[in-house]
């Protein structure tokens, strides 16, 4: 048993799908939420400069007495997972694996991966589609314009439609079966997707999968949370509340009780 908050963190709103998913799958868990929208984008960003960023939120996450962290980020994960795994002696689970595992049980002809250039550039995701045994072909297409897009709350717009489809016409042309929302951001799309590749494709959203490996980790590790006291949430954030307020709303029809904390000043 250990009552104590999962860490779970992101450059911003995109982590909150993850959330989401952990609160479904996991209602006695309790988190503690970091989102640095004061330096979002990340996935601009040179992965060195993630990992400094990254440390900083893990140590601020650390001294809120987490038990264990969830990357709930693909750009993080993509930059500085193996830097996480050294430096903080607790599980940490991210996106990036459980994604790949479904593409690879899922497709029968070829993946296509959306997601931040940081994402993209690095290479994980065919790094860790291979290690998880993914022999189909895998496109992927960074897709700049996505993120600004979600973090200003301009879902359901024109513009997201045709960046959308910008980005999805072009993965759809390898005759890809899946595709993967490779940035937790994404989802907020989510139906600005299902527009434009009519049912064609399997869609990813990588935080089932990525739940479904925490809670598997803190059964395994005797980990749980057992208070029968309902579970209080914390989040706080780097920048200005009042579009992470709109964005989360649109999410969870409620708003949050948000603290503002600076990071690396
Ligand atoms: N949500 C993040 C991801 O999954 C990154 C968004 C960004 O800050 O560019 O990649």
């Amino acid at each position: 048993m250990d009552n104590r908050p999962i860490g779970v963190f992101d450059s911003g709103v995109g982590g909150l799908t993850v959330a989401k998913e952990i609160f479904a799958q996991l209602p006695n868990e309790e988190i503690t939420y970091f989102g640095d929208t004061f330096r979002a984008p990340y996935g601009s960003r040179d992965l060195s400069e993630i990992t400094v960023f990254t440390m900083q939120i893990c140590e601020f996450l650390e001294s809120q007495n987490v038990k264990a962290l969830v990357i709930a980020c693909n750009s993080i994960v993509a930059a500085s997972y193996d830097e996480i795994v050294k430096n903080f002696k607790m599980p940490v689970i991210g996106v990036i694996e459980p994604a790949c595992q479904e593409a690879a049980k899922y497709s029968k002809s070829a993946v296509g991966l959306m997601a931040t250039a940081a994402t993209v550039n690095s290479g994980a995701y065919e790094r860790l589609f291979e290690k998880v045994g993914g022999k189909q072909a895998f496109h992927s297409i960074p897709c700049p314009s996505l993120v600004p897009i979600i973090e200003d709350g301009k879902m359901g717009s024109e513009e997201a439609l045709n960046e959308v489809r910008k980005y999805a016409n072009e993965l759809l042309t390898h005759n890809i079966d899946t595709l993967i929302l490779g940035c937790t951001h994404y989802p907020f799309l989510r139906p600005e997707v299902e527009t434009v590749t009519e049912g064609k494709v399997y869609i990813i959203d990588p935080a089932q999968g990525t739940t479904r490996t925490l809670a598997q980790t803190l059964a395994m590790l005797n980990m749980e949370r057992k208070e029968t006291s309902p579970p209080e949430h914390k989040f706080f954030i780097s920048g200005d509340r009042t579009k992470f307020d709109f964005v989360y709303k649109t999410l969870f029809s409620t708003t949050p009780d948000i603290m503002i904390h600076k990071l690396g000043e």
